[in-house]
């Protein structure tokens, strides 16, 4: 079964042909990144507007590149849940008129599940495991029971680790986008340049829960504060200390959350999780069988969203084509006080 996977939840203009949900006949991510550039962020409105100019070639280049016309298509997948509403309804709205013109069976998928999913493509574990999603809107642990049974352990409670990536390196000019100018300047930096300091573990519910603002305000704003006092306050130094402490947090709460489930299995997923130093650290768990997607597969993809949508389309699971897009997704967020 041949599926063609859309993606436009934010700045990726993205389209896959998966088959079988294993097989990647092509994988298109036409990157918005330059154009949102001289804005340090993604401006929502310029993001909608270039996936609706973009979405028709990006299809016919994903099927040119598969050797493929949209007849050998058997099915088609769409990011409809989270994300920039104007950029999903430009995905969702070509998914739907592909599916009802080649009167083929057609899904909306949930992008946070989809990451969660996508290392499962290239480096299959065997249910259930412990899935971390890195990404710039999100930060989740989360037992994975199934492809689509999914309960969230903790979260972040403000800002999600990518987003301090970019924030932080905005704020120093380090590049744009952020976490990729912080993972290449730290390789050459030191990571006890500045000892900023990483929140306890929050008692109580929620254990596994993180926090990022605290340190993006430490960084930004008391540098001189945290200082060893010898080291030179170079780019280099503060990405690396920068990184060391947004990564050591997270790390502390999988080890609490993999000792205090039992789970011997653990998938990473979203941008963040093509940081060299979170790979690193991951790879150093004990007793731990972990699985990355390959560098296309972190950041946002259409073969994670076709490659996901096989495994409901086997179970006889279809969306209707009234579906609408969502910015947001309750099942992933926690309530607080
Ligand atoms: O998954 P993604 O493409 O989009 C969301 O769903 O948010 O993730 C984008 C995020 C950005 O914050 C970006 O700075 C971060 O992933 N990122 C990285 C790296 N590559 C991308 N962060 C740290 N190290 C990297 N190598
Ligand atoms: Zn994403």
């Amino acid at each position: 079964m041949k599926v063609l996977g859309i993606e436009t939840s934010c700045d990726e203009c993205a389209v896959a042909v998966v088959e079988d949900g294993t097989h990647i006949l092509s994988n298109i991510i036409a990157t918005q990144i330059a154009l949102h550039k001289p804005y340090q962020g993604v401006v929502p409105e310029i993001a909608s507007r270039l996936h609706t100019e973009w979405i028709t070639q990006v299809v016919q280049t994903a099927l040119d590149k598969a050797n493929l016309t949209v007849n050998d298509i058997d099915a088609v997948a769409v990011t409809n849940r989270p994300g920039l509403l104007g950029s999903l309804l430009v995905g969702v709205n070509f998914a739907k008129a592909f599916a009802a013109t080649l009167e083929i069976p057609f899904i909306g998928i949930d992008h946070i599940r989809a990451h969660l999913y996508a290392s499962q493509i290239e480096h299959p574990l065997a249910y259930p495991y412990l899935g971390v999603l890195v990404s710039g809107g999100h930060t989740v642990i989360c037992k994975v029971d199934g492809y689509d049974t999914i309960e969230v352990l903790g979260t972040t409670i403000d800002d999600a680790i990518g987003e301090a990536f970019d924030k932080v390196a905005k704020h120093y000019n380090f590049g744009y986008p952020g976490g990729v100018a912080i993972d290449r300047l730290a390789q050459k930096g030191d990571p006890l340049a500045f000892l900023f300091p990483g929140p306890s573990l929050q008692k109580g519910n929620h254990p596994y829960d993180v926090s990022y603002s605290g340190l993006k305000t430490a960084v930004i704003n008391q540098l001189d504060k945290f200082w060893n006092g010898t080291a030179p306050k170079s780019a280099e130094n503060i990405a690396a200390s920068f990184q060391r402490t947004a990564v050591g947090l997270l790390m502390k709460r999988v080890q609490k959350a993999l000792e205090d489930t039992g789970l011997t299995r653990l998938a990473a997923g979203g941008g963040v999780a093509a940081n060299s130093f979170l790979r690193a650290e991951m790879n150093k768990l004990e007793g731990i069988e972990v699985a990355f997607p390959s560098m296309q597969l972190c950041t946002d993809n259409g073969a994670m969203i076709a490659g996901l949508a096989y495994r409901y389309f086997k179970d006889g699971i279809q969306s209707p084509l009234n579906i609408s897009a969502s910015p947001r997704v309750s099942a992933f967020k926690k309530s607080y006080p």
